[in-house]
């Protein structure tokens, strides 16, 4: 069958590029995939979606900091649509290392909109913003005020190097929009989970902690502030939305988030639950722990390692 569109999708290896190659797959794309590095190992999310072998997906290794392979690479496939997943995900890393982190989100972003530019092409383009960017933000009500929720009109004040470039990032594409005619969309994305997220973040590591100690694991669950709260959406759900914003007649940035506030320690809660635990919470901040009544073992614990130097207000989209 004749391929509908060409799409690149920078970052097919993540929890987003594997659900969005699901996506374009399902619309008869062509998708050329790329990322850092594409080791066997790295495919695992594509396998569990079945895609791994997929002869719709032509896989190859970019670095957008590389600017004359990513104008080959442009040059060679000519893209209807370019989906910009690439770069680090990971807020807390941008703190251990925020050169790396403010260097492949940011100025990656911009290499890769020039490339476009000197290619010729004129590709519809999808950049992956987040609601980081909101961070502290003393003009908007926090969520104890009204339940009151950022927009796209919201002021941005990140508080983390990640937050920061993302911002970096985001108004480049603003940037690109008016001053080059660019069909270039910003997706600030919330928070966005699956089983197919990597266990660092949090919603995974509470499942994978907790399932070890149902199987008789010793290993008590390690987390940080367990009162933060974000909103929690299908990473699936959002990679619908990011191919729906490139099939809008003109560019435009867009919140993707559910609407509701839940805290990491109702996920805990959730999760123990789902598994047969017993949990109540005793102490309070750094000493808060978790139990299960039912046998007076010791599940959660906080380790301030995983505090954050600043951590955003609530998050709600
Ligand atoms: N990772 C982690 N580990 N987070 C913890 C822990 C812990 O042990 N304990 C509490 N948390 C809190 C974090 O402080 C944060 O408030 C919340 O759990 C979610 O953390 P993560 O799952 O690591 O995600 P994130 O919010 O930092 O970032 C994710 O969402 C952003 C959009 O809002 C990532 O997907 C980013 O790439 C994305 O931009």
């Amino acid at each position: 069958m004749t391929k509908q569109k060409t799409a690149i999708i920078i970052g097919i290896t993540g929890q987003d590029g594997a659900y969005l190659a699901q996506v374009l797959c399902a619309k008869n794309y062509r998708v050329i995939g790329v990322a850092r590095r594409i080791a066997s190992y790295e495919l695992w999310r594509l396998q569990a979606l079945g895609l791994a072998d997929s002869d719709d997906i032509t896989l190859g290794e970019l670095d957008i900091m590389d600017f004359p392979a990513t104008l080959r690479l442009l040059r060679e496939h000519k893209p209807d649509e370019i989906y910009n997943l690439g770069g680090v995900s990971s807020v807390a890393s941008s703190f251990a290392q925020p050169l790396v982190v403010s260097e492949m989100i940011g100025l990656g972003t911009l290499r890769l909109l020039e490339a476009i530019l000197a290619s010729g092409l004129r590709p519809c383009y999808y950049q992956a913003s987040s609601s980081e960017m909101f961070g502290h933000n003393d003009t908007r009500p926090t969520l104890n005020v009204n339940g009151q929720t950022v927009n796209e009109q919201s002021d941005f004040a990140p508080v983390s190097p990640y937050g920061t470039a993302k911002l970096y990032a985001h108004w480049l594409i603003t940037n690109y929009r008016e001053a080059h005619n660019l069909h270039a969309s910003s997706a600030i994305l919330f928070n966005h989970e699956s089983p197919l997220r990597d266990v660092n973040f949090v919603s995974r590591k509470i499942i994978h902690g907790l399932v070890a100690l149902s199987s008789g694991s010793q290993e008590v669950l390690t987390l940080g502030n367990i009162d933060n709260v974000r909103d929690w959406g299908f990473a699936g759900d959002y990679m619908q939305a990011a191919w729906a914003m490139l099939q809008a007649e003109t560019a435009d940035d867009y919140i993707i988030a559910t609407g509701k506030p839940h805290s990491v320690r109702s996920i805990v809660e959730h999760a123990a639950a789902a598994l047969d635990f017993d949990l109540a919470w005793e102490g309070e901040g750094a000493n808060t722990t978790g139990i299960d009544k039912k046998s007076g073992r010791l599940l959660v614990a906080i380790d301030t390692r995983f505090y954050r130097p600043t951590e955003p207000d609530p998050l709600i989209g």
